[in-house]
């Protein structure tokens, strides 16, 4: 049984329709990748999952469990966490507190949320060091791990990331397609949009999305290279 199974998701904005129909499955512990150009609906698929935008039909089944209709508070609740793209983080508060915000849900928990606190830390020692600098301050980069960091504080089994790299200098993007792995390897089932294509060292499974349709799902990079589009979409 797989932990996310879309089937026929169709959705859009207003009238206009975007997602045309996706089916595809994600087994607990993955991390898949998806790719695509500008424009192909990663980031709508995405907030279809999360609940902040509404499915016009299909199924979207979370650990078994139809989640279609749940709203986003609710998916969290189960396991279900963005981090949407753009380094949403709050400029004017510290790296603590934007953590601590991550946890909102489950604040009651002092002791869970100091643990999860220091796991962050852990992954991303950067932000320890940082840990009382206003966000708005901090570079790019580091922005980028808070929001991911953020993400973990609400104790996700399904973080969906969406384009984490975008801006980054390639081995400052590398090092956290590594640090996404490692997530993973803890029993974290991941999604990870990308543009980056070196994003497909550390996939487990690849999904590419084109006009709203997905137009490739495999396991990882060695099927992808067997095809041409790893050099049609990838260069
Ligand atoms: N709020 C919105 N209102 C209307 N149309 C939208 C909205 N958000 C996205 N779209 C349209 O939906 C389509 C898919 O957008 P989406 O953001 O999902 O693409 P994407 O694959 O994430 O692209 P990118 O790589 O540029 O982030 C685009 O044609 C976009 O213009
Ligand atoms: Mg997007």
């Amino acid at each position: 049984m797989p932990l996310l199974e879309l089937t026929d998701v169709r959705t859009g904005y207003g009238s206009l329709p975007v997602l045309h129909g996706i089916s595809f499955a994600v087994e607990q512990g993955e991390l898949a990748v998806m790719l695509g150009l500008n424009g192909a609906g990663k980031s709508t698929t995405m907030m279809a999952i999360a609940g902040l935008l509404k499915t016009w039909s299909g199924s979207i089944s979370f650990e078994d469990a139809s989640v279609g209709r749940l709203d986003t508070a609710k998916r969290v609740q189960r396991g279900i966490v963005l981090v949407p793209e753009g380094r949403r983080v709050f400029p004017a508060l510290s790296v603590t507190v934007n953590l601590r915000l991550g946890a909102w849900v489950r604040r009651r928990d002092r002791k869970a949320l100091k643990e999860r606190m220091e796991k962050v830390f852990e992954y991303f020692p950067r932000l320890a060091e940082r840990r009382n600098q206003l966000a708005g301050t901090m570079s790019g980069g580091e922005q980028q791990m808070l929001a991911v960091g953020r993400g973990l504080m609400a104790d996700p089994k399904l973080l969906l990331i969406d384009e984490a790299s975008l801006g980054l200098a390639p081995k400052t993007a590398q090092e956290l397609f590594q640090t996404v792995k490692q997530i993973s390897k803890t029993g974290v089932t991941v999604i990870m949009v990308e543009q980056n294509a070196g994003a497909l060292d550390v996939a487990d499974r690849a999904f590419i999305m084109e006009k709203g349709t997905l137009i490739f799902q495999g396991a990882g990079d060695e099927e992808l290279k067997a095809t041409d589009l790893r050099a049609a979409y990838l260069g």
